[in-house]
């Protein structure tokens, strides 16, 4: 006889310690496992932050599988590219997904367009982290509130920072929550290898040069030989190409 399956915690938010351990116990299974594992143990208090990438994508496509009841949510921080908003609009219609949507609060970007301009973040490393601060990192708190767990598209062969990402974490930094990164040991390879044969929509501008997409004033092509997020933020040194929703390493 096989064991009963505890039930899941019963507050949302605050996965219990034996939730949290149950989902380190998968830190090496692969990302259909994981997913089906969210579907049965968290059902709708995981959610997928979205923006859109490829790798998100991918997460969509999966979960569209896997773990139907995942929601989704993306920080529309106002200087998104318009190649984005049209795929949010491919994959509402498309996947027939309810995109929940958290913009920044409205009088801090007032307060900073009115002040500093609409380019602020070309200063200077502060103003840059100030205005990501206003438009990701202040929404991504409010989007993961009540949740047990967020889900994203992070690799650790992105960038040096990313390197040491594991498929599961305990995110302690948003409440303890569960941060699970199932493409975290894909290559890039693998990612467009699923996008092609599952058909599955991506942003225009990766067809362009652009392997990694944010906000449209701080992201933009690559050269060939040049790494993955050579393009987010080209101006500032290599070592800071984080924004804030993702701790530096
Ligand atoms: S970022 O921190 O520099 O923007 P990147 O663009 O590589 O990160 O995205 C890594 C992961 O962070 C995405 O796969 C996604 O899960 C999450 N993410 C990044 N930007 C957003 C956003 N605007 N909305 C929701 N999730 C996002
Ligand atoms: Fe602002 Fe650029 Fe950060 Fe977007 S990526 S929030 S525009 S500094």
């Amino acid at each position: 006889m096989s064991p009963p399956v505890p039930s899941p915690t019963p507050e949302a938010g605050a996965p219990s310690e034996a939730l949290v351990a149950e989902a380190l116990a998968l830190r090496d299974a692969p990302a259909e496992e994981l997913l089906a594992w969210v579907e049965q143990r968290l059902g709708a208090r995981a959610a997928i932050a979205a923006s859109f990438g490829v790798e998100d994508m991918v997460l969509i496509d999966l979960a569209r599988r896997h773990a139907p009841s995942m929601r989704v949510f993306t920080l529309d921080t106002g200087r998104l590219p318009p190649e984005t908003y049209e795929l949010i609009e491919v994959v509402r219609n498309r996947y027939g997904v309810t995109v929940e949507t958290y913009f920044p609060e409205r009088a801090r970007v007032e307060a900073l367009e009115s002040t500093q301009g609409y380019f602020s973040f070309r200063r200077s490393l502060e103003a840059r982290k100030e205005c990501c601060a206003i438009r990701k990192v202040e929404p991504l708190r409010r989007a993961l509130h009540g949740r047990d767990a967020w889900v994203t598209g992070l690799r650790r062969e992105q960038s040096q920072n990313r390197a040491a990402v594991a498929t599961v974490e305990h995110d302690r930094e948003h409440g303890g929550l569960l941060k699970l990164n199932p493409l975290a040991a894909w290559t890039r390879q693998q990612v467009w290898e699923h996008v092609r044969v599952n058909a599955v929509p991506y942003n225009a501008l990766h067809d362009r040069g652009y392997p990694s997409i944010g906000c449209a004033p701080c992201t933009r092509a690559v050269k060939p030989y040049e790494d993955e997020r050579a393009g987010r933020w080209w101006w500032e040194s290599r070592e800071h190409t984080e924004c804030g929703l993702h701790p530096v390493r």
